[in-house]
Formats: C-alpha cells, structure tokens, sequence
C-alpha cells in the first residue's frame, strides 16, 4: 500500500479468523472486529440483520449501508445473493472512500464463492474516485454481478444532501448501521440521525448494528424503534437489531 495511503487510512490489520481489516490511525480502531471480520459481518450483519434469510427465501433485498468502509459487508451481501440467485440492491454511504488498490490489498475474494466481485466492486471505486478528482457528481451504480446493483453515496452520512438523495428511493428492508464508535463518529448515534434511518426503512425492515451501548439504545427508542440485544460474535458480548415500533405515535 502506497504510503499516503498508509497514512491516511491506516495498516492491513489480520483479525482473529484470519481474515482482514484496517487499523485506523484517524480513529484509533480497526474497521472491524479484532477477534475475526469476516466473523462479525456474518453474524451481526448479513445473519443478524436476516439479509441471508430473505435471499435463501428469493426474496428482493435492499439494503443500506452506513459506512461503507471496506465494502466488506457489500462483497458477503453479493456473493450471497449470487449463490442464491435473488436480486439484491445495495446502496453505501461513505464519506472516506477506499482507494481500488486498497480494496484489492485485503484479499477478500479468498472467501467468496464469486470471488470476481471484488474487480468489479474495485471497478466502480476507482470510476468513483476519478469523478471525484474531476468535481464531478460522485454518486454512481454499478451492476456488480447478474444478482447485484451497488449505489455508493459519498459524503456525510447524516448530511442533508445525503438524506435527500436516500429519501428519493424505494425503502429499505435492511440497513446496517457501521459507523466508527459513538465515541469517534458521534453525528451517527444521534436520535436526529436515526429518525431519518427510521423513514427510510420499510415498515417490517430490520436495522443491525454491533453497538448495544445505553445511549444508542435509548436513541433508537425516541427515534421509534424496537431495540433487541441478542448474542454477539467472539469477543463481543451482545450485539444489536431494531424493528419500526408500531406502538410509536409521531405528531
Ligand atoms: C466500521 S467502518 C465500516 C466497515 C464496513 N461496513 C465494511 O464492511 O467494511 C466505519 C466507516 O464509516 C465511515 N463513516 C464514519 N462517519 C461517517 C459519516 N458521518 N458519513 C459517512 N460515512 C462515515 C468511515 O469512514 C468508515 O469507513
């Protein structure tokens, strides 16, 4: 990885099951779960959130995602609706976006069944950066694979262009909230910012995230969710999912 990457972004971290992630120097953290990546994505997000129920089911899924990050999340959610053979639409919001080489650097292709979706998915980064570097409109789809579209939104997550953007959609039937800690990415633990995920999520939808802290409990209940803590992943006591609460009134 060149250095200005390095820097920036942070050190190829291996995770306890073997799989890799980033250290963020910005942040002080890794992207993932020290005790295994690939470990905590399947449990808290594409298990947990039901995403692989509904493709097992050949049910059409959209999925959102905050924080896009590695696009580990998005390669598990594709490879899944490909060997299932059942549509998927996956929009990330992401205001760091990864660079190709990056993306590659982690060789997550070693543990997916269609490991041609990592070049397609560093494809359309490295198009995005370009227009990036050319002040163009950075927002952008690709058809990842015959199952997969892929939207990536870059910027601020709670912005309000962004929540404009995301508001002109279908709802969603899942989103994953993948934010750094409450501590390091404050703006994304907010009850401003989850009644906003609360509109954009479908009525029977499901948000997963991996953090069960009080506070983001409690925001998530002014919001109008139903909050459910249930075992987490090696290392990780509890994780987190939320359903629309019908019992919530909003006047
Ligand atoms: C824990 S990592 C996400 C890992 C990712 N989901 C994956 O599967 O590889 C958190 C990501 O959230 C991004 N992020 C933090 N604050 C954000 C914000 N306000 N808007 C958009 N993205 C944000 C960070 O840049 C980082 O890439």
């Amino acid at each position: 990885m060149p250095i200005t990457e390095r820097q920036t972004r942070g050190v190829l971290t291996q995770t306890g099951d073997h799989s890799n992630t980033l250290f963020s120097e910005r942040y002080q953290q890794t992207y993932h779960s020290s005790f295994g990546a690939l470990t905590e994505s399947m449990h808290v997000f594409i298990d947990g959130a039901g995403v692989n129920r509904r493709l097992r089911e050949r049910k059409r899924t959209r999925v959102l995602e905050i924080g896009f990050g590695l696009g580990l999340n998005c390669l598990l959610c594709a490879d899944n609706a490909a060997i299932h053979e059942t549509h998927l639409d996956y929009v990330g919001v992401e205001n760091d976006l990864i660079s190709a080489s990056q993306l590659r650097s982690l060789n997550y292709s070693r543990w997916l069944r269609h490991p041609s979706l990592v070049d397609e998915l560093a494809g359309l980064v490295q198009r995005l950066k370009n227009k990036m570097q050319l002040s163009e409109q950075p927002n952008n789809t690709i058809q990842l694979s015959k199952h997969s579209s892929v939207t990536l939104h870059i910027g601020d997550a709670t912005s309000n262009q962004v929540h404009q953007s995301l508001s002109c959609l279908p709802q969603f039937d899942v989103i994953f909230l993948d934010a750094f800690s409450p501590e390091a990415n404050p703006e994304c633990w907010t009850t401003d910012f989850f009644s906003q995920l609360c509109s954009l999520l479908s009525p029977d939808g499901t948000l997963a995230t991996y953090c069960v802290k009080g506070a983001v409990r409690r925001n998530l209940q002014s919001a109008g969710f139903k909050v459910e803590k249930y075992p987490g992943p090696a290392g990780k006591r509890e994780v987190l999912r939320a359903n629309i609460d019908p019992k919530h009134v909003t006047w």
